[in-house]
C-alpha cells in the first residue's frame, strides 16, 4: 500500500477552522436577502459545461463561502489527486489500483499508462470488438442454436454490472429499437430471473453474464440458473452455450470455468472500478441496444466532463462546485442526505445508480492513513423522479426539520422520440421543476399567507421557511451524449469530495462482511449445518428452517 497523498488531518486544517467561522457568521442568512442583495446572483453563480447548465445560486453561499470552499481543496490538494488519477497513478490505496475510467473514453490517440503501459489501444480494441458483435446482434446476423437471429438480450450482473446499463438503457430507450427486448437481472432471489425469462424464446435469446469479477455469487447462481434453463429449453447441450452466452469480465479463468468461450469475452480491467464501468465493456447491452454510434456520441460526452474537469478552474469547475456544495452542507449544516430529483421519466433508475456511486464511493468512516474521520462522509443519496415524488416525501423538504440539499435534472426538450401528443406535457412537466426550487429557496412568510386570509392558528402551517439549498442542472435533451456529461460530472463530484475528506473512494471493503457471512448461513439454512450463532439469529432461522418443513 502506497501512502501517497497522505494528508494532515482535516479537522485540524485552518481552512476548516475558517469555513466554522464562516458558518457561525453566516447564521440563518435567508436565500431571499441573498438574491435581494445581488441582481446578479441567478446568473453569476452559474456554470456551462457542454450541454449542461448548472444553476447553483440557490445556496446557503456567498463568495467567501465560495473562497473559503476553495482554499480547502487546495489545502486538501484535490487538484494534485486528481492529476494522479489522471495520469494513472495508483490512487486506490487499499487494493494498490490505478483509477482510470477516464481512459475508457479517451480519445484513440491518447496515451495513458499503467505499470508503464499505454492502456488506451487496449479500450479501442474492446470497443471495437463490442461495435462488431452489437452489429451483428442488431442485423439479426448473431444466430442462437436452432438457426433462429437473437431478438432478446438479458443482462445477468450486479452491483456496477448492473445498475449502470440498466439505468442507461431505460435513459436512451428511444435510441433502441423497439422490436429488441432488453432485460436486466441482477438479485439472486429467482423471481428476478423468472420474471425476465418466463415469456422469451430461449431460442432467440442471449444471455450476458457481467461481472468484473465472475466470482460474484448472485451473478453466478443466476448465469448458472439461465444456462439450465436455455439448455432445458432448447433440449442442447452444453454446445448450445457459445451462441447464447457472452461474458464481460477482468477474469479469463473463471469465465471459461463457468464455459463461455473466451472468444465470447469482452474484457476490462482492474482499474476500472464496478461503479464506474458501464462505459467499458459492461455496457455492452447498451450498445447492443443503441448501436456504436450513440454508445460513443456517450463516451465523447463522458470525455467532454472529463476535459472540463481535468482543465477548467476551480471556479469554473463544475464537478468541484459541486463536491464542494456537498462538503460544507455535510459538515457545517449536519446534512445526512442527498436528494437526486430527475425531471424524466427515462432517468427512472439515475438515482439508484447514482446510490452505488456516491454511496460505495464515500461510505467510509477511516480517511486514507487508516485513522478514523471526525468529520461527515458520503450522503445518503435517494430521489426518485418528479412529479412523483412531489406527490410523496416533498412535504418533509419543505417543511420538515432535516436539511437536504437536492440536484434538480431536468431537461429543455422532450426526449427526441416522444410524439408531439406525448410530448405535450412538458412545459407542465417543466413548471413544476422551476417551481419546486423556487418554493425550496424563498418559502412563504407567515406575512404572506396572512395576506391571503388565511385563519392565525394555521398561519404556521401553512408558512414555508424556504432556504432549502438546490442544484438545477438543465441540460438540453436526454441523448447519450448528455447522459455521458451527466453520469461524468457526477463521478468527478464524488472524486472531489472524496478527495477532501481524505478517504480512499476507490475500494468497498464494506461489503464483504455480509458476503462472508452469507456465505457461512446458506449451509444452516438448508441442512441445519452447525454454526455458532447468536440468540437472535438462531431463533430467527430456527423459525424460518420451521416454515420451510425442516
Ligand atoms: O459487492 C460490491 C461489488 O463488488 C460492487 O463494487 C460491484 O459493482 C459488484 O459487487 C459486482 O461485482 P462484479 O462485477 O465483480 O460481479
Amino acid at each position: 500500500m502506497t501512502s501517497a497523498h497522505v494528508a494532515p488531518r482535516l479537522d485540524r486544517r485552518p481552512e476548516w477552522a475558517a469555513l466554522s467561522d464562516h458558518r457561525k457568521r453566516f447564521g440563518d442568512t435567508h436565500m431571499r436577502d441573498l438574491f435581494a442583495a445581488d441582481p446578479g446572483r441567478g446568473q453569476r453563480y452559474s456554470v456551462r459545461v457542454g450541454d449542461l447548465y448548472l444553476d447553483y445560486s440557490k445556496h446557503l453561499i456567498n463568495d467567501e463561502t465560495l473562497g473559503l470552499l476553495r482554499e480547502l481543496a487546495a489545502a486538501a490538494d484535490v487538484v494534485g489527486l486528481r492529476d494522479a488519477m489522471f495520469r494513472g497513478e495508483k490512487i486506490n490505496i487499499t487494493e494498490d489500483r490505478a483509477v482510470l475510467h477516464t481512459a475508457l473514453r479517451a480519445p484513440r490517440h491518447a496515451v495513458i499508462e499503467v505499470d508503464g503501459e499505454n492502456v488506451v489501444p487496449g479500450v479501442h480494441a474492446v470497443l471495437d470488438k463490442m461495435a462488431a458483435f452489437a452489429d451483428q446482434v442488431r442485423a439479426g446476423a448473431w444466430i442462437g442454436h436452432t438457426g433462429k437471429p437473437i431478438r432478446n438480450v438479458v443482462n445477468i450482473g450486479i452491483g456496477g454490472s448492473d445498475l449502470g446499463p440498466e439505468m442507461a438503457y431505460e435513459a436512451l430507450r428511444t435510441f433502441a429499437p423497439r422490436d429488441l427486448t432488453v432485460r436486466f437481472v441482477s438479485n439472486v432471489d429467482g423471481a428476478n430471473l423468472y420474471e425476465a425469462v418466463r415469456d422469451l424464446d430461449a431460442a432467440e435469446t442471449l444471455f450476458i453474464v457481467a461481472s468484473k469479477t465472475f466470482t460474484t455469487i448472485e451473478t453466478i447462481t443466476n448465469a448458472t440458473t439461465a444456462r439450465t434453463w436455455l439448455l432445458g429449453q432448447l433440449r442442447a447441450g452444453q454446445e448450445a452455450v457459445a451462441k447464447h452466452f457472452v461474458a464481460l469480465s477482468t477474469n479469463a479463468e473463471q469465465v471459461e470455468a463457468f464455459g463461455i468461450d473466451t472468444a465470447n469475452m469482452f474484457e476490462f480491467w482492474d482499474w476500472v472500478g464496478g461503479r464506474y464501468s458501464y462505459d467499458s465493456a459492461i455496457g455492452l447491452s447498451l450498445m447492443i441496444a443503441i448501436g456504436p454510434d450513440q454508445f460513443r456520441a456517450m463516451l465523447d460526452g463522458f470525455h467532454l466532463v472529463d476535459e472540463h474537469f481535468r482543465t477548467a478552474p476551480p471556479e469554473e469547475n463544475a464537478p468541484m462546485l459541486l463536491g464542494l456544495l456537498g462538503v460544507w452542507y455535510g459538515a457545517f449544516f449536519d446534512a445526512q442526505s442527498h436528494a437526486v430529483l430527475p425531471y424524466s421519466h427515462y432517468l427512472s433508475k439515475f438515482t439508484a445508480y447514482l446510490q452505488q456511486l456516491d454511496m460505495e464511493s464515500n461510505g467510509k468512516s477511516v480517511d486514507r492513513s487508516g485513522q478514523p474521520v471526525d468529520w461527515q462522509t458520503g450522503p445518503i443519496v435517494w430521489g426518485t423522479p418528479g412529479t412523483n415524488g412531489q406527490h410523496a416525501y416533498y412535504q418533509l423538504i419543505h417543511q420538515g426539520t432535516k436539511t437536504i440539499p437536492a440536484d434538480f435534472v431536468g431537461f429543455t426538450a422532450p426526449s427526441c422520440a416522444l410524439p408531439e401528443a406525448f410530448a405535450g406535457a412538458h412545459d407542465l412537466l417543466m413548471a413544476n421543476f422551476f417551481a419546486q426550487t423556487q418554493a425550496l429557496a424563498f418559502g412563504k412568510t407567515p406575512d404572506e399567507v396572512r395576506a391571503e386570509g388565511v385563519p392565525e392558528e394555521l398561519v404556521p402551517h401553512k408558512t414555508f421557511r424556504g432556504n432549502h439549498p438546490t442544484t438545477t442542472i438543465l441540460a438540453t435533451r436526454l441523448t447519450p451524449h448528455v447522459l455521458g456529461q451527466l453520469i461524468a460530472l457526477y463521478e468527478h463530484k464524488v472524486f472531489v469530495q472524496g478527495a477532501v475528506w481524505n478517504i480512499d473512494s476507490f475500494d468497498q471493503w464494506g461489503v464483504e462482511l455480509g458476503k462472508v457471512l452469507a456465505k457461512r448461513l446458506e449451509p444452516v439454512l438448508e441442512n441445519g449445518a452447525e454454526a455458532e450463532l447468536d440468540t437472535s439469529t438462531a431463533a430467527l432461522i430456527a423459525r424460518y428452517r420451521a416454515g420451510r418443513g425442516r
